[in-house]
């Protein structure tokens, strides 16, 4: 089992990765606080791992909250049914909301479990790729409006996180890859040297191969454990973990939730923010195809899907709450492993680099 320990500003907490952590819980179970729990999960998981969550919390009281599978159901309505599903629990202060399943699952019960009573523990139990990387780690929460993605949310800090990597074996292939887009996006931003391991491994990762997966996940989650630990309110570094998801938000919101998968949104977001940061002479062009290279190999998209709009997706980066007034605050790059925020791009060039292929 890797452990991973997250500096936060109201304590530490482990992030537990290991094949068979289900099923195994002497590692962490006395780290779950609460003698009540509720267990949100999605109508995926749910039925695959909530029995063996049961077993392995035989002496607590859990009432489950499921939610239908996928980014649609990452509605404030949702977080409504985890309330009166709280409620009926008799949830109080001490008890805990254990989110088991993928980021959206993990976004929702965090919040749930930010607002409830003013905030109460929660659990992540990450069962997709993305999680397990990214969403279950550094305590931001939220749910979708149709006007955005994430606008309305909380930071609050899990208690644990338990990725049993065993769960990833029914985890079908497109979100697999999708995640693989976020360890992507650890190199691309910040690790030059992960990003060519990344390139060396892609054909291992996409296997599944234990070991290396094991590699990058731990790898994935001590850098965010880092950038989170040194700006856990997102004043200034943290903002460069968004390297590729003001385009990727835009693409899932007018694309509908749901249709790309986030990660593969993000990853032609990277791609577009390496493309306009080599148009505004920042990076070289080189870097940017190199990306688009690694993210095709792993079987991700890369470019604009056809008939997109592109001032729909200009419209809905304005709203993106990562930008000021009327400017584009967005972060591209000097280059692979060097990310940076750009506070004031010319809506022009970034227009020039959304036009999506003509149709032939
Ligand atoms: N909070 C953060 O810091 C953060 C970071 C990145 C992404 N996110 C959010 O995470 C979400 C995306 O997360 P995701 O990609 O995990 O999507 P997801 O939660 O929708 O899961 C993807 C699909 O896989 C299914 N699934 C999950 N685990 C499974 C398993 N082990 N076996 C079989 N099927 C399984 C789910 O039911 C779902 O249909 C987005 O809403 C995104 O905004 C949040």
């Amino acid at each position: 089992v890797k452990r991973v320990e997250v500096e936060a500003a109201n304590g530490r907490y482990p992030i537990l990765i290991g094949a068979g952590l289900l099923g195994d819980a002497r590692h962490w179970r006395e780290l779950v606080p609460g003698r009540r729990g509720l267990v949100v999960s999605d109508s995926e998981v749910a039925p695959l791992y909530l029995d063996a969550l049961r077993a392995a919390l035989p002496d607590r009281t859990l009432e489950e909250f499921r939610i239908p599978a996928g980014e649609a159901a990452k509605t404030l309505a949702q977080v409504g049914g985890a309330f009166a599903a709280l409620a009926r629990l008799r949830a109080g202060r001490d008890d805990a909301v254990l989110a088991l399943g993928g980021g959206v699952v993990g976004d929702l019960a965090g919040f749930a479990a930010a607002c409830w009573m003013r905030g109460i523990a929660y659990v992540q139990i990450p069962t997709t790729l993305l999680a397990m990387v990214d969403s279950a780690v550094g305590g931001k929460t939220a749910v979708n409006l149709p006007e955005g993605k994430n606008l309305i949310g909380a930071f609050h800090q899990p208690r644990l996180v338990v990725a049993d990597t065993d769960t990833l074996a029914t985890l079908p292939a497109r979100e697999f890859r999708s995640g693989l887009a976020e360890v992507v996006k650890y190199g691309a931003l910040g690790d030059v040297s992960f990003f060519g391991w990344l390139e060396t491994n892609a054909a291992a990762l996409i296997a599944q191969q234990p070991g290396p997966l094991l590699d990058a996940i731990e790898a994935s989650c001590l850098m965010k454990a880092a950038i989170v630990a040194r700006d856990p309110l997102e004043h200034g570094e943290r903002a460069l973990l968004n390297f590729g998801h003001s385009f990727g938000h835009a693409l899932e919101a007018v694309s509908g939730y749901g249709v790309l998968r986030h990660g593969e949104a993000v990853a032609i977001g990277m791609v577009l923010a390496a493309r306009l940061s080599a148009r505004l002479g920042c990076a070289p062009a080189a870097d940017a195809e190199r990306l688009a290279r690694l993210l095709h190999a792993i079987g991700l998209p890369t470019s604009v899907p056809a008939g997109t709009s592109a001032a729909a997706l200009l419209d809905s980066m304005h709203l993106d709450k990562k930008n000021l007034a009327a400017r584009l605050r967005l972060i591209l790059w000097r280059g692979i492993g060097h990310a940076e925020v750009f506070s004031d791009v010319d809506e022009r060039d970034v227009a020039a680099v959304l036009e999506p292929p003509r149709p032939v």
